[in-house]
């Protein structure tokens, strides 16, 4: 594996890659886990060049002091990178990405300004311009991403629709603790209470799968099931907990096929964000009234 910084090496690299077949990409800001992994172990399997950036994009930041304070370990993500296979990482410089003078920047819409777009202003302007530096500068034919981050990667969807760029992206499952909690890098944060408390969260995500297995389809009622199950924990505090057309983002009342259940919780001083896609099984009556119990069924429907 090849570890890179400057822009011109990468073009050149891959230039002669590129000859050799198709280039899987997977866009990261480093401290890998094994939600990293899965998806660079997947590029593998599918490409023939693994191309990986390691970039802490301080555009999509609001806050200064979680840019400051982000989880940093090249070496450690070096030598994880290496052992899956990833022929090139790159770790960019904040100057050659934006170097003095820049002030061409990328929003998406509304689909930007939604949800994490609201709770964090700028941040998906910030993510669109720098994914597509990174696309322009890596040219991929693949990208890999995870599903945790849903907003993150309809604003991306959109963006390479909207700017034409002929890439497939292959969206991977979130990867999870033992217990749930889904894998990010900011999970290193917790401290040991807290991170005791955060599996509420997927206990909520599959009380909501398992109500809308049973043929619920009131959002609302779903939605203030998920709140009471995340309030039962004191350490957590909602930011948002919405169902959404899974396309647009846009809030709906009804489930009629298809819908995401995106939330923001913080426990503790950590921010957590989560997701289930919801899909109500065809021919089931819709729930009236019925017990508010807890069952678990994970989000892949599994049943505990
Ligand atoms: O998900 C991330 O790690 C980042 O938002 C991304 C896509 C690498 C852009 O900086």
């Amino acid at each position: 594996m090849k570890t890179v910084s400057r822009i011109k090496t990468v073009q050149m690299l891959l230039q002669s890659a590129r000859k050799t077949g198709t280039i899987g990409f997977v866009p990261t800001m480093g401290a890998f886990h094994d939600g990293h992994l899965s998806l660079i172990q997947r590029a593998r399997r599918e490409c023939i060049y693994v191309a990986v950036s390691l970039f802490v994009n301080p555009l999509q930041f609001c806050d200064p002091e979680d840019y400051l304070t982000y989880p940093k370990d090249l070496p450690s993500d070096q030598r994880k990178a290496a052992s899956a296979g990833v022929d090139l990482l790159w770790v960019p410089s904040v100057d050659e990405i934006y170097p003095p003078g820049h002030c061409t920047f990328i929003e998406v819409g509304e689909i930007g300004n939604r949800w994490e777009g609201a709770a964090r202003p700028g941040h998906f302007k910030g993510v669109a311009t720098v994914v597509a530096k990174l696309f322009k500068i890596v040219q991929p034919h693949r990208v890999y991403l995870g599903r945790k981050d849903y907003q993150q990667v309809r604003v991306i969807q959109q963006m390479v629709r909207d700017l034409h760029f002929n890439i497939a992206l292959r969206v991977l499952p979130t990867v999870r603790e033992k217990d749930g909690l889904a894998m990010s890098s900011r999970n290193v944060r917790f401290a040991d209470d807290d991170r005791k408390a955060a599996p509420i969260l997927y206990k909520a995500l599959c009380h909501a799968k398992r109500l809308v297995s049973e043929g619920e389809d009131d959002c609302r009622r779903i939605v203030r099931q998920a709140q009471s199950l995340i309030r039962s924990e004191s350490r957590a505090t909602i930011d948002y907990i919405t169902m959404c057309n899974p396309v647009t983002l846009e809030p709906i009342e009804r489930l009629t096929g298809k819908a995401v259940l995106l939330l923001a919780v913080k426990i503790g001083n950590v921010r957590l964000i989560d997701n289930v896609e919801l899909i109500l099984p065809r021919g089931k009556k819709r729930r009236i009234g019925g017990k508010e119990g807890h069952q678990i069924i994970d989000v892949e429907g599994n049943e505990d």
